[in-house]
């Protein structure tokens, strides 16, 4: 018997079990915060493994991340049916903000640039053009609605909310951001930007959700991408933005009932997840750590 879950994410299925939660990447897909018909073969192993590693490179105590072999998990979770997709990770308080970082002019740090010549409501230097690498990553903090779409806030708007916290938010984003983009800058990948989640447990801010995927993160072939910036053509990246691209292109007003997705789509979307999924699993703590 396979429980119901508690909670549906567009994604993730939500198991609550005391003070943890299992965690089960389902093959849904959502961009634009609808969710798709068409589900993903693998897609939610392939996230599950990139975010799992990830955790496992960084500190305990640090994060929420506790495991993601099944036969770890509590009765009735350890079976077979929940291998792969699924991490049993501590429950937290869940901060409702999204702790974006950018270490590239794109999407809608973009758009904000164009229109009003800053990011995250803080003056950059004028001339910079779409994609362009900035002198510094930049914390572009957005708030986490429930419904409908996240909202980008100044900084100084997250301090208000959450005095006590934004600096560390801000901090430790950035310091992560940093670190992966190094490793996988080695490895041929730019990590363009990331999203994370933070919540609360004990007192402590904990990172929780998953981290570092092509679900929350642009990605690109860093040569393909240098190339591309300099022919001032369009930007290949390895992630959902393949599928964001594609919507934009057929003009779908981004308002359900979702249009049909073709496979030519999904798959070239999936072959980008497993490049992701190799390059991250090939790093290891000592790459990590310098
Ligand atoms: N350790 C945790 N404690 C509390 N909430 C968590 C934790 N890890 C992840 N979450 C939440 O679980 C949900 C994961 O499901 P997902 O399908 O990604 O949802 P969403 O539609 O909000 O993106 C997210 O709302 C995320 O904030
Ligand atoms: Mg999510």
């Amino acid at each position: 018997m396979i429980p119901e879950p508690d909670y549906r994410g567009k994604v993730r299925d939500i198991y609550v079990l005391g003070d943890k939660l299992l965690l089960v990447s389902s093959d849904r897909f959502s961009a634009f915060d609808v969710v798709f018909n068409e589900p993903v073969p693998e897609k939610g192993i392939l996230l599950n493994q990139i975010s799992a590693h990830w955790f496992s490179l960084l500190p305990r105590g640090q994060h929420h991340f506790l495991t993601a072999d099944y036969r770890d998990f509590p009765a009735p979770f350890n079976q077979e049916h929940f291998a792969g997709r699924s991490a049993l990770v501590l429950r937290t308080e869940r901060i409702p903000f999204e702790c974006v970082v950018r270490g590239f002019l794109l999407g809608s740090g973009f758009r904000e640039y164009r229109a009003q010549g800053t990011l995250a409501q803080q003056k950059l230097p004028p001339g910079l053009k779409k994609g362009e690498r900035l002198a510094e990553p930049a914390f572009t903090p957005a708030i986490k609605n429930d419904s409908g779409h996240d909202e980008n806030i100044a900084f100084s708007e997250l301090q208000q909310r959450l005095p006590q916290w934004a600096e560390e938010l801000r901090t430790r984003s950035i310091a992560l951001y940093q670190k992966a983009f190094a490793v996988l800058e080695k490895k041929g990948i730019y990590l363009l930007d990331t999203k994370f989640e933070f919540g609360l447990r004990e007192g402590r801010l904990l990172l929780i959700d998953e981290i570092l995927t092509p679900d929350s993160s642009r990605f690109a072939d860093a040569d393909e991408y240098e190339a591309a910036l300099r022919r001032g053509g369009d930007i290949p990246t390895l992630d959902k933005q393949i599928v964001r691209d594609y919507l934009e292109k057929i003009g779908w007003d981004k308002a359900p009932p979702p249009p049909a997705l073709p496979q030519e789509i999904t798959e070239k979307m999936r072959a980008a997840y497993c490049r992701i999924r190799d390059v991250v699993l090939s790093i290891t703590p000592q790459e990590f750590q310098v």
